[in-house]
């Protein structure tokens, strides 16, 4: 346990923006690049918590969270255009060390009256970097190094009290610092693989500059979350709809962890779950883990609702109605259950903006969710300030299996957005049997975790085709296996050969009713992940 840990209790989730921090947190101020959440990641891998925060939030409410360090991410603007974003410079004046990237550096040496200028001659992918004067953001780094250049404008004079610390050859300035008063500015990117040392750059940021702990560990954070859920829940019930993925299954491990047997667990099998997902969620969460565990087996109903159906978007309509009824009739037989529990992930807070209003961080602990039969719930999320892959660090250490730790994300409406046409129990069979196929043969080719997803589509045309001498007319399956980091893009996965040698004749050969295997080749976009 660290000594940060725990020193509040106060309102609990390490998101909580007023009081004591309960951790040293450093903030991620967003200009409106992509790279804002990986900045952000960087620093939590370096065990200090961060958050990330608009460039429009008042710099009061900033320095209200108690930050040890600033950090302004890139920016996809220049600060020449109008309405470039920019921050209130009282920030500068706070006495909080700011380390400003990429767009950020450029920022701050425009803001404390130094020069960036459109030099027509931008600088991108990978540079070399010659460092010039010692700065401690340096350290020990060789002073020639990689590091990964994405801009166009460039400083070429610091502001009066800074120095500049590195060059490349195109860029006068690559590093500047006012060590006074502790700011500093990099114009290349730090955070992402392209450079190298970027990781050695931002712990000397963090630990020597804004000599920050590093108490972020998954240890703590359950910790500290355990005794938020019981300062939140106290005494009441809380319910937790569990759907075999990931998020869910750490979340309730969570709550159990923090409320013991005063959580109920919800799993409604809708008949369109991968093979052996509902054996795993008895195993781990019934025998291991002792849960009370509500098992609903409504394969039967949401197959007869779906009869007939063809149309993707009515699919998702009915499974998503029907799903709500089942859950609320199980949820009215536990209708003391005061709390609901959802899996909602960092990401989802910072895209949906909820972050920009600090209140509803406070709010959102009360949030309340109604459903159709009059009942109320407010929400448990414990997993609101973590990203996926502290999720499933957490998930580890809980002790959860690696199936679920590390599962594939997997649509609500299930097998249903795989199956082209209509949904018989025949159907469904067949792609289960087949998408267990390729989950086997993916994992055994090393492949399950870089991947994004891999699995099986069945659509709704056969062919004709010949086993042993007779002629077949049988449906064909089609492998999708892509690569991707949020679901947003993604490209189709160059799987080996040899591989696809082995799900083609295991495929044809072990599923009854399949003759061809075919592989989509199609990114996203144009195409999407799924096929409905
Ligand atoms: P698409 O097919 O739109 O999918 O490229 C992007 C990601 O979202 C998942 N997905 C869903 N997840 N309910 C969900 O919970 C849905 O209705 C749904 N549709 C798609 C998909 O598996 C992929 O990861």
């Amino acid at each position: 346990m660290s000594d940060t840990a725990g020193t509040t209790a106060t309102d609990g989730l390490p998101d909580a923006p007023v009081g004591d921090p309960p951790y040293d947190t450093v903030l991620v101020v967003d200009f409106g690049a992509q790279y804002a959440q990986l900045i952000a990641r960087r620093v939590r891998e370096a065990h200090v918590y961060s958050e990330i925060v608009p460039h429009t939030m008042p710099i009061a409410e900033m320095l209200a969270r108690r930050p040890k360090g600033i950090i302004f991410s890139g920016g996809p603007a220049s600060v020449h255009v109008e309405d470039a974003p920019g921050i209130d410079t009282s920030v500068y004046d706070s006495g909080v060390p700011i380390l400003g990237i990429c767009y950020g550096a450029q920022l701050v040496a425009q803001q404390l009256g130094g020069e960036v200028a459109r030099t027509g001659k931008g600088e991108y992918g990978r540079t070399q970097l010659q460092v010039t004067n010692r700065s401690v953001l340096f350290g020990d780094l060789p002073s020639e190094q990689d590091v990964w250049m994405s801009h166009f404008d460039s400083i070429v004079h610091p502001p009066e009290g800074f120095t500049a610390t590195a060059t490349t050859g195109d860029a006068a300035v690559a590093a500047l610092e006012d060590v006074d008063r502790r700011i500093y500015g990099v114009q290349f990117h730090p955070e992402v693989v392209h450079t190298p040392r970027g990781q050695e750059l931002l712990k000397a940021f963090l630990y020597e500059v804004c000599e920050c702990r590093p108490t972020w560990t998954m240890a703590s954070v359950i910790e500290q979350t355990v005794d938020a859920i019981r300062a939140q829940v106290g005494d009441e019930r809380v319910i937790c709809g569990l759907s075999g993925g990931v998020d869910s299954a750490v979340a309730a491990a969570l709550v159990h962890k923090a409320l013991g047997d005063q959580l109920t667990c919800v799993y409604v099998d809708i008949g369109l779950m991968r093979e052996g997902e509902s054996e795993q969620v008895e195993e781990t969460f019934r025998r291991q883990f002792s849960m009370d565990l509500v098992h609903v087996k409504a394969a039967d109903r949401f197959l007869e609702a779906l009869n007939d159906v063809i149309e993707p978007e009515g699919k998702r309509r009915i499974i998503g109605e029907t799903f709500w009824r089942v859950f609320s009739e199980v949820a009215a037989d536990h209708g003391d259950a005061r709390f609901l529990v959802q899996g909602t992930l960092y990401p989802d807070v910072v895209e949906s903006g909820s972050h920009s209003d600090p209140s509803s961080m406070i709010k959102s602990h009360h949030n309340l969710i109604a459903f159709p039969e009059g009942l109320h719930f407010e929400l448990v999320e414990p997993l609101r300030s973590l990203f996926k892959d502290e999720v499933r660090a957490l998930g580890e250490q809980l002790g959860l299996p690696e199936e679920i730790v590390w599962r594939q994300p997997f649509p609500g409406p299930g097998l249903a957005v795989r199956i082209v046409g209509t949904i018989t129990p025949e159907r469904v069979e067949i792609l289960r049997a087949a998408d267990a196929i390729v989950t086997e043969e993916i994992k055994r080719a090393g492949l399950y975790r870089e991947l994004w997803q891999s699995f099986a589509v069945l659509p709704a045309v056969r062919t004709v085709g010949v086993q042993g001498d007779e002629r077949t007319y049988a449906y064909p399956i089609v492998i999708r296996a892509v690569t991707s980091d949020d679901a947003m893009t993604a490209d189709w996965a160059r799987l080996p050969y040899d591989l696809l040698e082995r799900l083609s004749s295991r495929i044809i050969n072990e599923v009854q009713g399949v003759n061809r295997v075919a592989l989509d080749i199609t990114s996203k976009p144009p195409g999407t992940i799924e096929w409905e």
